[in-house]
């Protein structure tokens, strides 16, 4: 019997589209208690951030930063926002991704990886292997 190793960690984040962030942000903190970082522009991923601290895991809420980000083509389908992406964390990105290649899956984009929220290489992965899907791999050291 083969033995299996895991291609995924622990959950890093779990990301939601928000047509509105400040306004996303009150009702989490307001209604949840929740701790809101302060925003973090990322040009190279079309969002505006900001990170929510659970015990266990993350959430982003992520805001497109104009019409030619991905966040807006999702918003147009799912106007009030909704859940957009999961990220799960691994150990080497590299070696990840060429499990995913020989396994069959896609990456999106070019299939390197690229500087995600946290400084980390990320990658995204194509949602129609995954039940409709997107999921994020990060690599934390
Ligand atoms: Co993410």
């Amino acid at each position: 019997m083969s033995k299996k190793v895991s291609n995924i960690g622990r959950l890093n984040h779990i990301a939601i589209a928000v047509p509105d962030i400040d306004k996303a942000s009150n009702a989490w903190e307001k209604a949840l208690g929740a701790k809101i970082s302060s925003p973090q522009i990322l040009p190279e991923h079309g969002v505006k951030v900001v990170f929510i601290e659970a015990p266990n895991t993350k959430v982003e809420l992520l805001e497109p930063l104009d019409q030619n980000s991905p966040i807006s083509k999702f918003l147009l389908k799912n106007p009030n926002g909704g859940m957009h992406h999961i990220c799960y964390e691994v150990e080497d990105i590299l070696t990840a991704s060429k499990k995913l290649i020989l396994s069959g899956a896609k990456i999106l984009g070019d299939g390197t990886p690229r500087i995600g929220a946290h400084g980390n290489p990320v990658i995204f992965l194509n949602p129609s292997d995954f039940s409709g899907t997107l999921i994020e791999l990060e690599e934390v050291k």
